[in-house]
């Protein structure tokens, strides 16, 4: 084999390997410090806790469905460690729509209540489960999954666990009818009239 021959099955098998090392990476990127602190502000434990999910025992229940974060945005210490949490607030018959979560899986743990779920794989195939208290349901990372509390009368709570400090949200239906994507694409997409398309979006605006 000439050099030039060695060098790009060389570069070729350094390209493979690569690419196998980028797909089998769980989290965030490494990071080379212990932790990432704000530049010139002296910090102390206060930096590492974080006191939102107080809300959860200190206040009404939300009339609506209602998401708790503590993501890198709310809780800055998480940043570069590759975790976060939300809390998930379901009042009776109230949904946390089809999503999903371009930079994780989501590990759902059922504290309160029962919970409908449902994820879609990328054949299309749907799988669901009815989960009571203290059951945990896995959503694969990036594919699109709901929440439904089906119970007329008692709520639901559920903690969830990411293995990203910002995993991230699409919401389908604030993604397509709540952006400026135009009526005629939707319409097209979703085999209906531009009239249809209008309905849908009216519901998005305050
Ligand atoms: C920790 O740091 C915070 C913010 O800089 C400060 O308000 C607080 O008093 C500090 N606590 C202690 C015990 O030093
Ligand atoms: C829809 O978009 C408008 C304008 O950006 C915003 O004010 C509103 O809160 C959005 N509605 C939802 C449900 O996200």
């Amino acid at each position: 084999m000439s050099s030039s021959n060695s060098f790009k099955a060389l570069s070729l098998l350094m390209m493979i390997a690569f690419a196998i090392v980028q797909t089998t990476m769980a989290g965030d990127p490494d990071i080379l410090t212990d932790f990432i602190a704000p530049i010139g502000v002296p910090i102390n434990g206060s930096f590492f806790t974080f006191t939102g999910m107080r809300a959860l025992i200190d206040k009404d229940p939300p009339p609506t469905f209602h998401a708790l974060k503590a993501s890198k945005a709310e809780f800055p210490a998480l940043d570069g460690q590759s975790v976060s949490y939300a809390a998930l607030q379901f009042p009776p018959k109230s949904v946390n729509p089809p999503h999903t979560h371009p930079r994780s899986a989501e590990l759902l743990f059922v504290v309160q209540g029962s919970l409908q779920v449902g994820f879609v794989d990328t054949t299309d195939r749907l799988f669901t489960q009815t989960l009571q208290t203290a059951d945990m349901f896995i959503f694969p990372k990036g594919l699109v999954h709901f929440q439904f509390n089906a119970d007329a009368k008692n709520p639901a709570l559920a903690i969830s666990a990411f293995a990203s400090a910002s995993a991230g949200l699409v919401s389908l239906p604030i993604t397509l009818f709540n952006t400026s994507i135009d009526d005629n694409v939707l319409a097209l997409s979703f085999k209906t009239d531009v009239a249809t398309i209008q309905t849908l979006k009216k519901g998005f605006r305050p």
